[in-house]
């Protein structure tokens, strides 16, 4: 999804060129920061378009502001450019949007700099090899509505302070090496929060129950070691679509659990999870589920897809029976 929005964006940039192309827009103070950032990855290929003859609002992988002409975006992505963020960035005061997306060899740490962009909306370093932690500076980027900083080398536990951005509606810290538990004021975050994606880390504890009065839409903590239950998340008026909890060590009953009408995807494979099946499960007509690897009983509820399913999303429970598993006995 990032690739394809990076391409239209870059796309438009380019359709919109001769419209403007008798008169120069680009604000000479961010020419001279974009300068010192290419010059900062060596003077990649990748940046080529950067030449300081030109109007950097034309420039590859950057875009200026209708209204101030001021640069606003900066999407490098699948770039062959090696080193670090260059702090560089942060002088480009008007950034809405900041994207280092696919960049094997961007390492280092996430520098401090970067809190001065306070107009940044959506922030995205992801599958890069950057390492140390996540920085709890990043709190101060108020109007953020997105942070993504999956896919990378990421280590040290979630800063508590991120749950003050009232704002965000994506938070993505997925694929990192992440410790620790789910911050306390994780419990208090944003009623704006719909995606939260937490998966692939080693964090441990229990999920807040205060996460029962959100309204997520895609909740991903697979491949963690969490603890305890998560069926407060859960219940008739929510909104929840996909919810990934697999490979975690959750234990809860889910025999009493009521699913939303908006689930379409329920993986909890590979927990403690004792009980049986919800009868409500049956209602839906379309539904990914897996809930193999738990500790259920009892007969699987008959209707909806719950029996076109295959029997590796019901195997290898304490006492599941009926099809697609053998009959109850
Ligand atoms: C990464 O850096 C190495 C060594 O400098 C270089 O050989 C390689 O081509 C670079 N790869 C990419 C995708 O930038
Ligand atoms: C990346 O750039 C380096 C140095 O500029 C070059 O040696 C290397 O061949 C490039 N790698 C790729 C995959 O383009
Ligand atoms: C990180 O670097 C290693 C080797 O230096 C490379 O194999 C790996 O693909 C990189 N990771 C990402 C997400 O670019
Ligand atoms: C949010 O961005 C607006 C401009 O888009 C700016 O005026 C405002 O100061 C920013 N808010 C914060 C808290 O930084
Ligand atoms: C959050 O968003 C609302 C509405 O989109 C906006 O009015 C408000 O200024 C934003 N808050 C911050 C801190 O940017
Ligand atoms: C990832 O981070 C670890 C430290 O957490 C470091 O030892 C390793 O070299 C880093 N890997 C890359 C490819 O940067
Ligand atoms: C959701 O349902 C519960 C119990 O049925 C009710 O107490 C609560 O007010 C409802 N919340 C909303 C936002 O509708
Ligand atoms: C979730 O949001 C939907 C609409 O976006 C609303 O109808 C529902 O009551 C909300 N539920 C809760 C528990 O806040
Ligand atoms: C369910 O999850 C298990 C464990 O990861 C896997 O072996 C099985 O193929 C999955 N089944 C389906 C239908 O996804």
């Amino acid at each position: 999804m990032n690739t394809a929005l990076v391409c239209i964006l870059s796309l438009l940039t380019i359709l919109s060129q001769p419209f403007y192309s008798h008169s120069v827009r680009c604000n000479s103070d961010d020419k001279k920061v974009l300068l010192k950032i290419k010059q900062a990855f060596n003077n990649p290929y990748h940046l080529a378009s950067w030449n300081p003859d030109t109007d950097c609002c034309s420039w590859y992988v950057v875009e200026c502001d209708r209204n101030t002409n001021r640069i606003n975006n900066l999407h490098l992505f699948a770039a062959n450019v090696s080193g670090q963020i260059p702090p560089a960035v942060a002088e480009l005061p008007y950034l809405e949007s900041l994207t280092f997306h696919k960049i094997t060899n961007l390492t280092g740490t996430i520098p401090p700099a970067l809190s001065r962009l306070t107009r940044l909306k959506m922030l995205t370093i992801s599958w890069t090899n950057i390492s140390g932690p996540i920085p709890s500076f990043l709190a101060e980027l108020k109007n953020l509505t997105f942070l993504d900083l999956s896919f990378n080398n990421l280590s040290g536990s979630i800063p508590p302070s991120l749950a003050r951005l009232r704002n965000l509606s994506g938070l993505r810290l997925d694929r990192n090496k992440l410790t620790g538990s789910i911050p306390e004021s994780f419990g208090d975050l944003s009623p704006s929060l719909q995606y939260l994606y937490l998966s692939h880390n080693q964090l441990s504890g229990t999920v807040p129950r205060a996460w029962g009065g959100l309204n997520f839409t895609s909740i991903e903590l697979q491949r963690n070691r969490l603890e305890g239950d998560i069926s407060f998340l859960f219940g008739k008026n929510k909104t929840i679509q996909i919810a990934d909890f697999s490979r975690n060590m959750l234990l809860f009953d889910l025999s009493n659990v009521e699913f939303p009408d908006s689930l379409s995807t329920l993986d909890l494979n590979h927990n403690r999870i004792t009980g049986s099946l919800p009868e409500g499960l049956a209602k839906f007509d379309f539904l990914f589920l897996n809930v193999s690897y738990n500790r259920l009983c009892g007969r699987i509820p008959v209707g909806g897809r719950l029996q076109t399913l295959d029997y590796t999303s019901y195997f290898h429970n304490k006492c599941l029976c009926g099809a697609p598993l053998p009959d109850c006995k």
